[in-house]
């Protein structure tokens, strides 16, 4: 049969789930996370009829909702968005990071068929005790406690049966609606969807093979042997397969129950300072890093100690990366915009054919109103995020792994300030990140004494922008040439907006009937 003929037999299908998910993100007014939020007449009339009462204010929150609606795989991509602060902006990105993946839990006997089936043995075998409640349930997997046969503790991660086909049928209606809307909404090109659906499929064939994870558990243990306060469960190879991960079972007090580890006698301030250490040393020192380190996947021993679990995303920097990411980051504590955007000249970031004046312009606007603000509140990953939405208008590419990074870097702040909103993690981990740069980078790469009177000044800056388009506004102003997607993107260009769902229109009969029904 010829793909002609496939197309056809597909097409319906895919209409109606594109009316279904049009249909969603209108209920939910989420069509503004995208920067689409001036309708025509007719639409507009649609979409006040169809929205929910009492939806949340901010719009990256309203599309998170309607992803969970829309399901496991949107609840992915949503996550995926959340590491393109450089894409959808950095509002809306940190609305997503927030994206919860939990699902009713699959049944026991499915757990045990998957188990028997990967390891080729009975359950009991392998295990004196299993407890058939799951102790989490996600879209991909789920975990069960069990006792092995030679008397050790530890936690079973068992696929979802049947997750491949569930998440293909997702990520090829996506990557068919991404190629729709390249072709016919320019005002969404920006967004490069189907760059964006390609990097979910990774994310997903990556998190639905456990040896993967199993790989990344141990890689990470090793980097952190000798290390008393970071740990990771050691893996059981002898009971894990493509579709079973099984690990030596960790206790301890979730990260960001700051009451119950007062109770149980730990610094809330001291675990701070070990989870800014424990993370700079995975990115700087080894180059590797726990992409997902939510709260969930979290906790504190007894004695102390950190203790991460889900290994699915993992980020790696090489060192020529981490040498570039030290010294920009160095530059902008030390106000030294030039250098900031030399550096990104140098290491090749940004297109040489742009101005290193304008980006360094670009680079202050940004910068000086989080700098200016008092130290416990100056967030390093708005500072990137807002720093990968610039190096966009500049038509360079941020590398996938730095928004990863970015996005784990968020994540931390927001477990930091759970657990202490008056302390910047960063300025805790300091000796530390001295060190290593004089290591690395000799005694001129040192912070300087500006930085330290800079962090200490509290809000003596005016208030230059008060967000990103603004700021990117004022560089257009400035003579500087923007990428046309890009003044399209601010609404510069006075071309009549086209009506974004007119693709969703195209499914007619369909949209209507689920409208209207
Ligand atoms: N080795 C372990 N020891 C103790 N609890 C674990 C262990 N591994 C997982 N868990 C528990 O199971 C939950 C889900 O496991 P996780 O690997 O995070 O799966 P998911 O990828 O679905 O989030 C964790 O949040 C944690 O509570
Ligand atoms: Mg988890």
């Amino acid at each position: 049969m010829g793909l002609a003929h496939l197309m056809v037999f597909r097409l319906p299908g895919r209409l109606v789930r594109l009316a279904k998910i049009a249909r969603t993100l209108v209920a939910y007014d989420a069509f503004e996370a995208f920067g689409l939020a001036d309708l025509t007449p007719t639409g507009g009339r649609i979409a006040t009829a169809l929205r929910r009462r009492d939806l949340p204010e901010r719009p990256g929150q309203r599309l998170a909702l309607a992803l969970t609606e829309l399901g496991p795989g949107f609840v992915k991509l949503g996550q995926v968005l959340s590491t393109r602060a450089d894409l959808v902006g950095e509002a809306v990105a940190a609305d997503l990071t927030d994206l919860q993946d939990r699902l009713a839990p699959f049944p026991f006997e499915r757990a045990r068929e998957t188990v028997e089936r990967e390891l080729g043995r009975k359950l009991d075998e392998l295990f004196s005790a299993f407890d058939e409640t799951a102790v989490a349930a996600a879209s991909i997997a789920q975990v069960h406690f069990a006792t092995t046969t030679d008397g050790r503790e530890v936690a079973v991660k068992i696929l979802r049966p049947g997750v491949e086909t569930a998440f293909a049928r997702d990520v090829d209606l996506l990557a068919w609606i991404a190629r729709l809307i390249e072709r016919f909404v320019p005002k969404v090109r920006r967004l490069k969807p189907t760059a964006v659906v390609e990097t979910l499929a990774q994310t997903v064939r990556f998190e639905m093979d456990l040896r993967l994870e199993a790989a990344a558990a141990e890689e990470l243990a090793a980097n952190f042997t000798d290390d008393p306060e970071f740990r990771v469960p050691a893996v059981d190879w002898t009971r894990t397969a493509r579709r079973v991960l099984t690990t030596e079972r960790v206790a301890g007090i979730p990260i960001d129950e700051r009451d119950a580890l007062i109770a149980a006698g730990h610094d809330p301030q001291e675990i701070v300072a070990k989870a800014a250490r424990a993370f700079f040393r995975q990115v700087f020192r080894d180059g590797f890093f726990h992409a997902d380190m939510h709260p969930g996947n979290m906790f504190v021993a007894e004695d102390g100690t950190l203790l991460a679990v889900d290994f699915g995303i993992m980020g790696r920097i090489d060192r020529p990366t981490r040498i570039v990411l030290a010294d920009m980051l160095a530059g902008f504590l030390n106000q030294d915009y030039r250098k900031v955007a030399e550096v990104h000249f140098r290491a090749g970031f940004v297109p040489a054919t742009q101005d290193v004046g304008a980006f360094a312009q670009a680079a202050r606007a940004i910068a000086q109103p989080i700098l200016g603000l008092p130290l416990e509140k100056i967030s390093l990953a708005r500072l990137l995020a807002q720093l990968f939405e610039v190096t966009e208008q500049f038509q360079m590419e941020t590398q996938p792994q730095l928004l990863l990074l970015q996005k784990s870097m968020l994540v931390c702040e927001g477990v930091g300030r759970a657990l202490d909103p008056g302390i910047n993690m960063w300025a805790l981990a300091r000796p530390l990140i001295e060190e290593w740069m004089l290591a690395n980078r000799g005694p001129m790469a040192r912070l300087t004494h500006g930085s330290e009177a800079l962090l200490e000044r509290l809000e003596e800056l005016p208030a230059l922008v008060t967000n990103l388009d603004r700021a990117a506004a004022q560089v257009a102003g400035g003579g500087v040439r923007l990428h046309p997607d890009t003044l399209r993107a601010f609404g510069t260009d006075r071309q009549p907006a086209r009506w974004p769902w007119i693709a969703a229109g195209a499914a007619g009969a369909a949209f209507l009937w689920l409208l209207f029904r």
